[in-house]
């Protein structure tokens, strides 16, 4: 019986089990939300529990078979000790009948019965230490079948721990969401949590140049309200599909567990899309009312021009405004009910992208400035599209997400 080669087997299978590769996930739709963690450790779970049960099976009928084997043998001794009785017997017997003249002298009977409870005390013994190494032996399987047990508890203690380390490995932003499914459709709706978040949400991820942007907002035909109140634009409102506000709170916990760019697109009607990039970007949490801190604007790459950092009007420390909270710099205007939107409001803005949807590129004078604006880019003109997102800046960039 080679036990230890079992148990090393076994063993071994667990490994394999353990290291079981995750090449066999589904593909990534565009947008699915992505949950392929349960999964793969439920199937793990499955397999584990399938080997677990097989060795199980094996060593309880490999007990079977081995006391059945020091059984068999058990019952051919006392057989042929029965016979041997039954011999001895047989000669007690025929002593009696045939030689009564030795009788009277019962040396010979006597030697016969001491002969006799000598096999049986011989026998008995050899019975009940028979009988001894069955229980040792059984002993012995019970032991082997308890340390079979072991490794699987191991296992699912590492199962449990995994689970966990899962749990506490949910994206936690969407530049998460490529490092960890790598490689990724260019874009999709997934699931994220934020490490100052206490529940996971679902976000717009845009794939692109070896990172994962989160997008914030997203405007493309006017399909949803941006008229909306402080609680409104603090929880977030429209489909992630289409157009909508991520939200100020969601936007300030992802702002604060890095450093973020920001990353501003805008499409005008009759031309081509336009940037602007900016290094450093943060919400200030809800009591210092979402205050906007925004700096380095990355002229190299923009071509939009700095509608929010500029000099002109800057919003870096600005709060945002709605028309139901007006924290804007003009003591005689509300510019977030003034120009139909919200935004970090000064007196009243470089840009804002919130304004009310207008489907022409046409100027629109003063007071019925509606809108998405960029000034920069071109004054009193609304833009057809506008996609703000952001991203974590990691330390290894300058040698990873800048490569291609
Ligand atoms: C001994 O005697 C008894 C009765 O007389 C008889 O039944 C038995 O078969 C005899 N045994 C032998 C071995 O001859
Ligand atoms: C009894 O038998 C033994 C041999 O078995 C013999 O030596 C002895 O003399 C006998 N005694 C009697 C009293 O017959
Ligand atoms: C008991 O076992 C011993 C050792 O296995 C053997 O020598 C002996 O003959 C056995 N006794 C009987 C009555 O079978
Ligand atoms: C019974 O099993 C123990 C180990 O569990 C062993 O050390 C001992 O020698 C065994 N005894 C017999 C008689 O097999
Ligand atoms: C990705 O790289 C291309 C080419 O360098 C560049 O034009 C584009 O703006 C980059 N996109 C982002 C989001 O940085
Ligand atoms: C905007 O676009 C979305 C997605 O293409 C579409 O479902 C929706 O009907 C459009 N809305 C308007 C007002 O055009």
């Amino acid at each position: 019986m080679h036990t230890i080669d079992l148990v090393i087997l076994f063993c071994f299978i667990l490994t394999l089990v353990e290291s079981f590769p995750s090449s066999t996930e589904p593909p990534y739709s565009v947008f699915g939300r992505q949950n392929k963690v349960r999964p793969r450790f439920r199937r793990r779970e499955l397999v584990q529990e399938e080997v677990r049960k097989t060795m199980l099976t094996y060593m309880t009928s490999l007990k079977g078979e081995i006391t059945d084997v020091v059984l068999e043998e058990m019952i051919d001794y006392y057989n042929s000790q029965t016979s041997k009785l039954y011999r001895l017997e047989k000669e007690l017997s025929s002593l009696k009948n045939s030689s009564l003249p030795t009788l009277q002298n019962g040396t010979t009977m006597n030697d016969l019965i001491m002969r006799l409870s000598k096999q049986q005390r011989s026998f008995a013994s050899n019975i009940s230490s028979m009988e001894y190494k069955i229980k040792n032996l059984t002993n012995i399987l019970n032991d082997l079948l308890n340390e079979l047990q072991k490794p699987v508890q191991h296992v699912r203690r590492l199962i449990s721990i995994k689970k966990d380390f899962d749990d506490n490995e949910i994206p936690i932003d969407c530049d998460d969401i490529f490092r960890q499914q790598s490689p990724v459709v260019s874009q999709g709706i997934y699931r994220i949590k934020p490490r100052l978040s206490s529940e996971s949400f679902d976000v717009q991820c845009i794939f692109e140049n070896n990172t994962g942007w989160t997008v914030i907002q997203r405007r493309m035909n006017g399909t949803i309200d941006f008229y909306r109140g402080w609680d409104d634009y603090k929880n977030g409102f429209g489909d992630l599909r289409t157009e909508f506000w991520l939200g100020n709170e969601k936007i300030h916990q992802l702002t604060n567990q890095g450093q973020y760019i920001l990353h501003v697109d805008i499409t005008p009607w009759d031309s081509s899309m336009r940037t602007a990039e900016y290094e450093k970007f943060a919400l200030d949490n809800e009591n210092e009312n979402y205050k906007l801190q925004i700096s380095q604007y990355q002229s190299a790459i923009s071509t939009a021009g700095d509608s929010l950092s500029s000099p002109w009007d800057n919003a870096n420390g600005a709060s945002f405004s709605t028309f139901d909270r007006d924290h804007d710099n003009l003591f005689y205007d509300n510019c977030a009910l003034t120009y139909h939107g919200a935004w970090w409001f000064t007196s009243c803005f470089q840009s804002h992208l919130n304004g009310a949807y207008v489907r022409s590129p046409l100027a629109l004078q003063n007071t019925a400035r509606n809108g998405l604006h960029w000034n920069t880019y071109a004054l009193y003109h609304s833009m057809k599209e506008s996609t703000i997102r952001i991203r974590r800046k990691h330390t290894s960039e300058t040698s990873e997400a800048l490569a291609i």
